[in-house]
C-alpha cells in the first residue's frame, strides 16, 4: 500500500438513486416509502424554466414535512452557468439544510465550480449554526469534467461521490446517440470470417472508458461511484445488464429514473448469496493457509493469495452494511 492514506467519504448505501422532478410533489409521498437507498429531488434539468421557483418551494416543503425515513436526501441543484443555481442553494439549505444530507452538483466542470458551492453552503451552515455537514455527489457529464474528474474528486471535503451521467456526456462529447444509456449498435465491430464464411457481430459498450475513468477518480479520493440513468425504464433486462456491468467495474450503485428501477438496482449492487459464501471460503482458506505459513494457496483449483483476501472482504463488508441498514 502507498504511504499515502485514502479517506474514505461516509459509508452511506447508494444502491439505488431515485430521481423525482421538484415539479412533481404528486410523486413525493411515494418515494418517500420507496426502497431507495438515496433520493434526489431534481431542481435541473427534470424541471422546465417556468417550474423552476415552485419546485424549489415543493422541495423545502417536502424536505421539511414528509417523512423521509432513513433515506438519505439529495436536492439536484442547477448548473453553476444558470441564474437559478444561488437561489436553490440559499433557499434549500436555508429553509431545508436540517434535513438536507446531501446536494447534487450537475455539470460539474472543474474544481473551482466544487470551491464555489462549498463556499455558500459554509457560510450558510454557519449562519444558520447547523451540527451536520451537508455533502456533495457530483455528476461527471461533460468533456471538461471528465478531463478534471481527478481535480473534482479531491475539490472538497464534503465530497461523498461521482455520478456517471451518460445523457449529457453523450451531448457533451458529441456522441451519435439519442438514447439514455444503453447500447448501440453502430458501436460493434464485425469478427473476420468464420470457417463457413459468415461473420459475427460483437457489440461493445461505448461508455466503458468514461465510467472507468470516473470509477478509478472516485476511488483514489475515497469517493462512492454510480452509475447514472438507463431511459428505457420498459427494458428491465437492459437496466439489469447496464446495472450489472457498473458493478463489476466497482460502482456502488445506479440511478433510478423509474420507480420499477429501485428494486432492479438494489439487487443488482448487493452482493449475491453466492459471492458472499465464496468470499467468507476465501478468507477461511486463506486463514487456514496463514497458519500453515503460507502466502498463496489453492481453492477449487484456483489461486487466492493475500489480494483475494481483500477481495472478499470489500464484499463481506457490504454485505454486512447492507443487513445493518
Ligand atoms: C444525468 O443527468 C445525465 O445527463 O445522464
Ligand atoms: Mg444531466
Amino acid at each position: 500500500m502507498s504511504f499515502h492514506i485514502i479517506e474514505q467519504a461516509p459509508a452511506r448505501l447508494n444502491r439505488s438513486e431515485l430521481a423525482v422532478p421538484g415539479s412533481a410533489p404528486q410523486m413525493f409521498e411515494k418515494a418517500s416509502q420507496s426502497d431507495a437507498d438515496v433520493i434526489f429531488l431534481d431542481l435541473e434539468d427534470a424541471v422546465a424554466p417556468d417550474d423552476k421557483v415552485q419546485a424549489r418551494k415543493n422541495i423545502i416543503k417536502a424536505l421539511n414535512e414528509l417523512d423521509w425515513g432513513k433515506k438519505t436526501m439529495s436536492v439536484r441543484i442547477n448548473g453553476l452557468d444558470t441564474h437559478y443555481m444561488y437561489r436553490d442553494v440559499v433557499d434549500v439549505v436555508e429553509q431545508a439544510g436540517e434535513r438536507l444530507d446531501l446536494i447534487m452538483i450537475p455539470k460539474v466542470g472543474t474544481a473551482a465550480d466544487v470551491y464555489a458551492v462549498d463556499m455558500m453552503v459554509t457560510q450558510i451552515e454557519d449562519a444558520k449554526g447547523y451540527k451536520k455537514r451537508i455533502g456533495f455527489e457530483h455528476i461527471i457529464e461533460t468533456a471538461l469534467g471528465m478531463q478534471n474528474v481527478t481535480e473534482i474528486a479531491k475539490a472538497s471535503k464534503r465530497n461523498e461521490s461521482l455520478h456517471f451521467g451518460v445523457a449529457d456526456y453523450a451531448a457533451s462529447t458529441r456522441a451519435r446517440t439519442t438514447i439514455i444509456g444503453g447500447v448501440n449498435p453502430d458501436y460493434s465491430v464485425l469478427t473476420d470470417r468464420l470457417e463457413d464464411g459468415s461473420r459475427a457481430v460483437h457489440w461493445g459498450d461505448m461508455w466503458h472508458y468514461a465510467l472507468a475513468r470516473m470509477v478509478v477518480a472516485a476511488r483514489a479520493n475515497g469517493l462512492r461511484p454510480v452509475d447514472g440513468p438507463f431511459g428505457d425504464f420498459s427494458d428491465p433486462d437492459g437496466y439489469r445488464a447496464a446495472a450489472a456491468r457498473a458493478a463489476v467495474l466497482g460502482c456502488e450503485g445506479k440511478w433510478a429514473i423509474h420507480p420499477s428501477q429501485i428494486a432492479l438496482a438494489n439487487e443488482v449492487m448487493s452482493p449475491s448469496e453466492k459471492e458472499i459464501t465464496r468470499a467468507k471460503r476465501i478468507l477461511e482458506a486463506m486463514e487456514e493457509a496463514a497458519k500453515a505459513g503460507k502466502g498463496a494457496v489453492s481453492l477449487d483449483g484456483r489461486l487466492i493469495d493475500y489480494a483475494s483476501i481483500r477481495q472478499a472482504e470489500v464484499l463481506v463488508a457490504k454485505a454486512r452494511q447492507i443487513a445493518g441498514a
